[in-house]
């Protein structure tokens, strides 16, 4: 275990100094073998020019878990005396500005159940080196603004491994005596350690080809293991269509000669961008209609798009020093968002990516581990892989998207590639360039980046008369662990107006002749005023269209107004909120249960809804399914959870039921074999279980038999497993039996099954911890039935027994030792315990505890759970 004591080193962005030393060149040698691997590299370490002192002092280079063989500099072996070698680091005291300097360690990749570093999946080598795991493979100064320029060796055993892979080019290979070959492999791009990748195996592969805008052809390779070609076939085209997006929007092209991605079973994360040979998770490659989800598919596009914009926004120009991870991933994220918009919907992508930024990053800047995008300080940089980070970092690089329009935005891009092409750099200067190339002055923007916490903006309207109106805005940002106070923040926000009859208010700004339909109103001050004219009488505002900025919007809207907006805004993103709104205020009123009325209201809105000929099949489905109830909780300051669950199950039974005939017409009406007409259907079908599951049951066992492609089939596996027969229903074995050979249809079928209201599910839960295909040593297992628990079924996970937990505990328990990244991912999962009632409160206290007095505790969960307990 790394560092196992319980008060571990706390790193601060404000510590920051650059290097003394540079490695411009890295040989490395692998040598693979049955029970351990041997890493021999040569680095060729210079002074960093940079640095002006005097005196040279040690050379201290990273390492983790390594058994160090052989030291020598510029040649000559050092004697155990002239170096020093500790649990993290290898200190050489008397080097000279410019040397050679050769290792040799010995590594055990077999046993390597982290999966970081170099690790063994399905019987292959692989590795994983974001964000400090170069240094579990040798010493070195693992961190990402020290760039060299790679060449690797690898030698196995050729009948296991055929493939040898690398970063780069391929250079030269050749057999040796005992069975075993070697490949050399070349990557003309220095490059950080972070993204260094090996595989070896024997796989299959899908090969296809690119042709650049410069007229360069790139081979593209996709290796998957035996026998899953036909699950490719998706994942190449979204990486053909990835390469001639980005050279379209941003005027970006693929730099090597060649491509490569392999997919792998055992993987901490979604996909990692290794220079020229990108290592994913399985879940992201493997797609074809029988085994994956219209979901899935959009999954896969979306990641092989992301990981292949890193090559410029990451690789290309990458991050100094781990605190501006946001720097690639927020500014990835965003045009792996805007790649989704152009090839899907754009009004369901947005409100996708909205809902994630509710239900997930609202409660993590309301929790105790609250960072900014930015962070200032980390104990373990893994923890800081957040959707904070990812999805705020988007938002925010989307803010400057939309005050700066496309145009202004793309000449950003282009300064900031053209200023730092070949260097590792901070979110400070992407900032610059933005500023640059626009003339802008963004002082206020920064806020973005130093403060945690999520903004909330309160607006008020007021009607002057004679045709002037007031909206009043007032900005504040809650106090989060280490800031006290906020300054303002600079927020942009979208407003539109509809009238009474739900037709488009046009109107006037005070210092503007033109007449409009749609304003971006920048706030930059704690109180601000906007004055507008318009001809109506009654005026509903429309705002944060499109959730122009990351905030909570308070307006206090009456029943009737948002019920008119989610019947006509024109924006369909606000129209959709309007339902959100109009729902959210009803599930957490005082009330202990939904009064008629409301219920009323609600039904005669979706009844609306359902009916409107113009709305995409997609916008209904989303339109009527209820706010999740992860983003009512993290909204809130304190939640009354059984008043909660109680309200959502009542406000779901009474939509399926009021409207059962609709839900069926639905069901039976919507022909169509889009992905928007299967999620129309699904939601209909799984409102008639909900509102009658024994009468309807058939019709589902019928969908989950008949169903030609896993949209339809799974859907109709979740509502039985959700319905009364749950679990226990032959249709789950049935589902067993035909799919217990797919390992990632395998995940769906345990998520099916942990989505029950009744009390016995925590025992079902534990009972599939047990299962011939469950294994606690495969992260998308471990998400398959603990996170879909944990963060699917709320209602049973905070079963006031304090079951839920306890599973909770017991699994980070076991992780601990194992995989500490994915056990202090679902320490997070208690983060919310504050907001609760004392008893809960007082239980996962309890647990807490338990888990902090673990002997050693990795600093990954400690630091989670330290911070959840002050
Ligand atoms: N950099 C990867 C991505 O965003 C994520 C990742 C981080 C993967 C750390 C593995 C480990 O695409
Ligand atoms: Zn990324």
């Amino acid at each position: 275990m790394k560092n196992s004591s319980k008060n571990p080193t706390v790193k601060y962005r404000k510590d920051y100094r650059p290097s003394q030393y540079l490695i411009k060149h890295t040989d490395l040698k692998f040598q693979l073998f049955d029970s351990h691997t041997l890493v021999n590299s040569e680095l060729k370490i210079e002074k960093n020019p940079l640095d002006k002192s005097d005196v040279l002092e040690p050379l201290v280079l990273d390492g983790l878990e390594l058994e160090l063989q052989q030291v020598s500099v510029d040649g000559n072996e050092l004697s155990k005396d002239e170096y020093e070698a500790t649990d993290n680091h290898l200190t050489i005291n008397n080097v000279s500005e410019k040397f050679t300097l050769n290792l040799q360690v010995k590594i055990y990749p077999q046993k390597n159940k982290s999966l970081e570093g170099l690790y063994t999946s399905g019987g292959k080598f692989c590795t994983q080196c974001e964000a400090e795991g170069f240094r579990k493979i040798t010493y070195y100064l693992d961190r990402p603004e020290i760039m060299s320029e790679f060449k690797v060796r690898i030698e196995g055993d050729k009948a296991a491994y055929p493939l040898l892979l690398s970063n780069g080019n391929p250079l030269t290979r050749g057999d040796m005596s005992d069975g075993r070959h070697f490949v050399e492999w070349h990557d003309p791009f220095p490059k950080p350690s972070y993204l260094f990748a090996l595989v070896a195996g024997d796989l299959d592969c899908l090969t296809d080809s690119f042709t650049t805008m410069s007229g360069r052809e790139v081979k593209l390779e996709l290796y998957v293991d035996k026998g899953k070609l036909d699950q490719c076939r998706f994942a190449m085209d979204s990486l053909i269509e990835s390469m001639r997006w980005d050279e379209e929007k941003f005027g970006r092209e693929y730099d090597l000669d060649l491509y490569m991605i392999v997919a792998v079973s055992d993987f901490n994360m979604g996909a990692m961008e290794n220079k020229g040979l990108n290592v994913f998770n399985t879940k992201y490659v493997l797609a074809n209609k029988k085994t994956a989800t219209d979901a899935d598919f959009e999954g896969v596009e979306r990641v092989i798009a992301h990981e292949y914009f890193h090559n410029w926004t990451g690789n290309r120009v990458t991050c100094r020093d781990w605190f501006q991870l946001s720097l690639k991933e927020g500014l990835t994220v965003f045009r792996d968002q805007k790649f989704s918009e152009d090839m899907q919907s754009k009004a369901v992508q947005r409100i996708d990516q909205v809902k994630i930024i509710r239900s997930s990053q609202f409660a993590e800047d309301s929790g105790p581990m609250a960072h900014s995008i930015r962070p200032d300080s980390y104990i373990e940089m893994n923890n800081f892989y957040t959707v904070t980070v990812y999805n705020k970092g988007a938002e925010v690089i989307r803010m400057m998207h939309t005050l700066l329009g496309e145009q202004g935005f793309r000449a950003g891009m282009d300064l900031y590639f053209e200023r730092h092409d070949g260097q590792a750099v901070t979110c400070e200067d992407f900032i610059c360039a933005m500023e640059d190339a626009n003339q802008k002055d963004w002082a206020l923007f920064r806020n973005w980046y130093r403060q945690a916490g999520t903004p909330e903006v309160k607006v008020q309207l007021e009607s002057l008369g004679n045709g002037k109106f007031e909206l009043q805005f007032a900005q504040s940002c809650p106090a989060t662990p280490g800031q006290e106070t906020k300054k303002p923040f600079m927020i942009p926000v979208k407003i539109g107006f509809i009238n009474a009859q739900g037709d488009v208010a046009k109107f006037r700004l005070s210092d503007s002749d033109d007449v409009c339909g749609e304003t971006l109103f920048v706030m930059t001050e704690e109180n601000q005023t906007l004055t507008i004219h318009s001809d109506n009488e009654v005026l509903i505002p429309s705002l944060l269209r499109d959730f122009s900025a990351p905030v909570k919007l308070k307006f206090e809207y009456d029943q009737s107004q948002l019920a008119t907006l989610f019947a006509s805004d024109p924006n369909s993103f606000n129209r959709w909120d309007a339902g959100q709104s109009l729902m959210t205020k009803i599930l957490l009123n005082n009330e202990d249960e939904i009064s008629e009325p409301d219920l009323e209201i609600l039904k005669n809105s979706f009844a609306q809804l359902l009916g409107d000929e113009q709305l995409d099949n997609s916008l209904k489905a989303l339109a009527v399914i209820l706010p999740e109830i992860s983003s009512l909780i993290g909204r809130s300051e304190k939640i009354n959870v059984d008043r909660l669950f109680n309200k959502h199950r009542q406000l779901k039974k009474h939509i399926g039921q009021s409207l059962e005939h609709t839900w069926f017409s639905i069901y039976n009406t919507t022909s169509g074999d889009q992905p928007s007409d299967r999620k129309l259907r699904n939601v209909a079908l799984d409102y008639m279980m909900v509102a009658n599951d024994e009468q309807h049951f058939e019709l589902a066992a019928t969908q989950q038999t008949r169903a030609d492609n896993m949209t339809d089939e799974l859907s109709a596996l979740q509502t039985i497993a959700n319905s009364t027969e749950g679990y226990k229903s032959d249709y789950i074995n049935q589902f067993y039996q035909k799919w217990k050979d797919e390992e990632l249809v395998m995940d769906k079928w345990f998520s099916a099954q942990v989505i029950n209201d009744d009390e016995s599910i925590i025992e079902h839960v534990n009972a599939l911890l047990n299962h011939e295909k469950f294994s606690i040593e495969n992260p998308n297992k471990v998400r398959a039935v603990i996170t879909a628990f944990i963060s699917g079924n709320l209602p049973q996970f905070h079963n006031a027994t304090g079951a839920g937990y306890e599973l909770l505990a017991d699994t980070i328990i076991r992780l601990n030792a194992i995989n500490p990244q994915i056990a202090a991912g679902l320490s997070k999962q208690f983060n919310q315990w504050k907001k609760l009632d004392g008893k809960r409160q007082a239980l996962i206290k309890e647990q807490l505890e338990r888990i902090k007095a673990v002997d050693n505790l990795s600093n990954d969960v400690y630091e989670v759970v330290e911070k959840s307990l002050n």
